[in-house]
């Protein structure tokens, strides 16, 4: 039996379970300042060769932050509301900055499967491809000023699951998603709200390429 100066079973139970929650938040800080502050600061300041090289450098790492993250919560919401002005499953959507194909997975979780992904970094595309998720993979960048292998109008839409960041995918990269995407096809983005202030205004938005031969 025990006595008062024993602790009692539940009490240690919860103080194990507190210091697992405490090692938790620590690990995520420790992620978070590792991966997503250095991403971050190469958005800032580095090329997009120091930025693919440091995503393929920590695949795991960062794929880990993106499960502490629940990173495919954000990821569930766009591919949802793309659903919404997509409805027709056999359409032909490319996911660009496609990654580890968080995003691939809520399209296929949805009934697509006319998917393909596109991402600079092989480590990253590696997993997607590891889980079978995409028909094509194209390894390679998005920029403003520069055509992707992609031929015109291939896409009936085009998404970008938290891809569009500083030195990412970039606002004026619209002309060639544009270009890329068929004529009233459809392009859909998030943007993590940590990324946005003061432009609010950009939280959600889709883009009907109704204007693209204007
Ligand atoms: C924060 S991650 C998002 C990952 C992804 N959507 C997922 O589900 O795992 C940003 C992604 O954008 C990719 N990226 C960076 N610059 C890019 C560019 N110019 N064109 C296309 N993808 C780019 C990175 O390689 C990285 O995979």
């Amino acid at each position: 039996m025990a006595t008062s100066d024993e602790p009692r079973l539940e009490d240690q139970h919860g103080s194990e379970r507190q210091s697992r929650q405490s090692n938790n938040d620590q690990r995520r800080l420790d992620l978070d300042q590792k991966i997503r502050q250095e991403i971050l600061r190469l958005g800032d300041e580095g090329t997009p060769e120091e930025l693919r090289d440091f995503y393929n450098k920590h695949v795991e790492e960062y794929y880990e932050l993106s499960e502490l993250h629940q990173y495919s919560i954000g990821c569930r919401a766009l591919i949802e509301s793309l659903a919404e002005v997509v409805p027709d499953r056999s359409l032909r959507i490319l996911d660009i900055g496609a990654g580890t194909g968080y995003a691939g997975k809520e399209l296929r979780r949805l009934g697509y499967d006319n998917i393909d992904a596109l991402d600079p970094a092989e480590g990253l595309l590696d997993i997607a491809k590891s889980q079978n998720i995409y028909q094509k993979y194209f390894l390679s960048y998005i920029f403003p000023d520069k055509k992707t292998i992609i031929e015109d109008d291939s896409y009936d839409a085009a998404c970008m699951a938290g891809a569009v960041v500083k030195g990412h995918i970039t606002m004026d990269c619209l002309p060639e998603l544009m270009r890329i995407t068929k004529k009233g096809g459809v392009i859909i983005f998030n943007i993590g709200e940590h990324y946005l202030k003061p432009n609010l205004f950009f939280k959600f938005m889709i883009w009907k390429n109704a204007f693209r031969r204007l």
